[in-house]
């Protein structure tokens, strides 16, 4: 079973990255590939439409290994910290750049191989609506991949780099989540 992991966070060693490693904690490394969309070259998506006739984009970048990386897994899940109510630029910049995956599943027809995916999302403060834009994202994200969503935890109040480290029950919550995830179920 092929696991991708993908780390939302420009800031290394954060609170999202600690809930990644958390999550995938009972996952042999054999089975684990990191993407890092703040390390990655990936230009912005120029909204030209060639992947809507052609089903690929017309810009060579890190995105085509992004792409295969995407087919290939069996599992996805995704670790972002809220950045005005979405998410950072450099994994948004990502998540525009699979429009081709769209335009293959849903103007060519084609079928995408069978994946599901998670949730793990924080912000610093404690409304109700923080999660809603990053949901709706990561939902539509994955559905353009045929990953089907299997819902997401959410962490509000971190702030300060690795704060969410002192918080044993969110440790115990996401280990939890993540070893129901590994066996393809939802908790
Ligand atoms: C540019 C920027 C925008 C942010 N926007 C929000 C926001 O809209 N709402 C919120 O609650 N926290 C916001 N935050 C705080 C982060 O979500 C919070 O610090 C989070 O714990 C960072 O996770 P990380 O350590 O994985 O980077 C923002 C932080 C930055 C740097």
């Amino acid at each position: 079973m092929k696991i991708l992991g993908i780390r939302g966070s420009p800031r290394r060693g954060g609170n999202s990255d600690q809930l990644l490693e958390w999550f995938l904690s009972e996952a042999t490394s054999d089975m684990v590939d990191i993407l890092t969309p703040s390390q990655l070259h990936l230009q912005f998506c120029r909204g030209c439409r060639y992947c809507e006739n052609t089903g690929f984009c017309v810009i060579r970048d890190d995105m085509d290994e992004v792409i295969r990386k995407l087919l290939e897994a069996d599992r996805i899940v995704v670790s972002t910290p809220v950045f005005f109510y979405g998410l950072p630029a450099s994994f948004k910049a990502l998540v525009d750049r699979v429009q081709p995956l769209w335009a293959r599943r849903y103007i060519f027809g084609e079928t995408m191989p069978e994946k599901i995916g998670f949730l793990l999302a924080v912000g610093a403060t404690r409304g109700e609506q923080l999660f809603k834009g990053v949901v709706l994202t990561i939902r539509y994200f994955f559905d353009a991949l045929g990953c089907v969503y299997k819902g997401g935890l959410f962490f509000r109040g971190f702030d300060v780099s690795g704060s969410i480290k002192e918080c044993v029950v969110c440790q115990e919550e996401v280990k939890a989540s993540g070893r129901y995830f590994l066996r393809g179920e939802k908790r």
